[in-house]
């Protein structure tokens, strides 16, 4: 399994979307060979909490901390991409 890299949006528009929760919440779940990266604003400040996942390029929007176990478990461990939190204008393909 590749390494990833989860960026976790910690700017002022996700921070009052919660992301601050997120973030920490992502800490707690300790997945190898993930890191977890506070990162300034990502540009898609609308909809936060902003979560980026790299190499992957999928981007989660609307994220709050009761949705950081169902990508942990399912994107990050298993590559199964949690299509409900998919950003709708980055991966249109998904959205329904
Ligand atoms: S403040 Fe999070 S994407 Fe802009």
């Amino acid at each position: 399994m590749s390494s990833k890299q989860v960026l976790v949006c910690q700017y002022q528009s996700c921070l009052a979307q919660g992301s601050a929760e997120v973030l920490a919440a992502f800490l707690g779940c300790s997945i190898s060979e993930v890191s977890i990266v506070p990162s300034e604003c990502q540009g898609q400040c609308n909809l936060g909490a902003t979560v980026r996942v790299l190499p992957d390029e999928i981007w989660y929007c609307r994220v709050k901390p009761s949705d950081v176990s169902a990508i942990a478990e399912s994107h990050l461990q298993n590559d199964q991409v949690v299509d409900r939190l998919l950003h709708p204008r980055i991966h249109p393909r998904y959205s329904t």
